[in-house]
């Protein structure tokens, strides 16, 4: 509005000065002038416009810049141990007694937690909503502060290694799928791991490729709205099966997806992941029976483990009790 006031005065002078100086020139010469003034008006605009939008990228480079300076190393100082380029080889995880919270002033959401898992064991975790399920997740990814205990991977302490390692060397499939903006390479691994039979093999094991290769193949750019909300989650766990890792841990993958997809999830754990050592938050416990053994939290403590099938035959048994809500549910 200002500089369209500053331009309306400048022409108001200019008519002022026209029609009361004798002999200023031609009506032409006055014409071409005014116009000249409102076209004045638009490139002082345009300049005032970018201008700001200059002076908005500006401060973008330097908050970004401003974040790289100032972010804290998220590692403690006794974190730094480095870890073989081979860890885990075998996969056995250990925890013990594990207590961690969000808060140091609120209670433990973890508490106490022992659990022992062999190599290559297939480990389902089943509770109520709200029981820390994906607390343990978090904690197991270094994401959650342990207030006391340890776990071990491999006879090591995944406490002494710095967290980029932690998250690198296993594979976790995220709960909500993320893609990055790019080719359907990319997204399945930016730092390119794996050959591109590879990435086709992966993509075969989860019926992707068929969808993928008539959309122009690996070289096509990634649009994740042409997926359905299964198929992000089958994509998601590409990603994995390409992570040559021998430890996989998953929360609620196929949570909300329709029960052939599940069904397909659960083939591609059993068939690609057969040698890794699994641990799996499961939703839907029926079709999930297949897990070497399971392990049901209540308020942040472990109150039940074993394998299915025994649970489901103990009396007055927590997993039971679960199994059979969730049938109520389905039906
Ligand atoms: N980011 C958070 N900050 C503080 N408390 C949290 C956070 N996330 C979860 N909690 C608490 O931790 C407890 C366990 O939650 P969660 O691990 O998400 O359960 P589940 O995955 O089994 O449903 C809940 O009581 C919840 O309120
Ligand atoms: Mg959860």
């Amino acid at each position: 509005m200002v500089l369209d006031l500053f331009v309306a005065g400048i022409a108001v002078i200019l008519v002022a000065l026209a029609t009361n100086i004798r002999g200023s020139g031609s009506t032409g010469y006055l014409s071409v002038a005014l116009y000249q003034i409102v076209a004045f008006s638009t490139t002082l605009q345009t300049l005032v416009t970018e201008w700001t939008q200059v002076e908005m990228a500006l401060g973008a480079i330097s908050r970004v810049r401003t974040y790289i300076l100032d972010t804290k190393d998220g590692n403690l100082p006794n974190e730094t141990g480095h870890v073989s380029d081979k860890w885990p080889a075998k996969g056995a995880v250990v925890f013990n007694g594990v207590t961690a919270s969000y808060d140091a002033s609120t209670d433990p959401v973890l508490k106490d937690i022992n659990l022992s898992i062999t190599p290559g064991e297939k480990v389902a975790i089943c509770s109520r909503t709200g029981s820390g399920k994906s607390s343990l997740v978090s904690t197991f990814l270094r994401m959650l502060e342990l207030q006391s205990g340890s776990i071990y991977v491999d006879d090591i302490d995944i406490s002494t290694t710095t967290r980029q390692a932690v998250r690198a060397r296993f594979n976790s499939p995220p709960q909500d799928p993320f893609f990055l903006q790019g080719t359907v390479r990319e997204n399945l691994g930016p730092l390119r791991v794996a050959t591109d039979e590879r990435l086709i093999q992966a993509l075969q094991s989860v019926r992707l490729w068929d969808f993928c290769e008539s959309r122009g193949g690996l070289d096509e750019d990634m649009n994740e709205g042409t997926l359905s909300h299964g198929q992000r989650q089958l994509f998601c766990l590409v990603r994995a099966v390409i992570n040559p890792s021998n430890v996989l841990i998953m929360d609620e993958v196929g949570g909300s997806v329709d029960a052939d997809t599940d069904a397909l999830i659960h083939e591609v754990l059993q068939k690609e992941f057969e040698a890794c050592t699994v641990i799996a938050v499961v939703h839907k416990l029926h079709t999930t029976l297949d897990f070497d053994r399971f392990v049901v939290l209540d308020k942040g403590r472990i109150v039940e483990e074993g394998p299915p099938r025994e649970l489901l035959e103990r009396p007055g048994s927590l997993f039971k009790a679960l199994y059979d809500s969730m049938q109520t549910e389905e039906r």
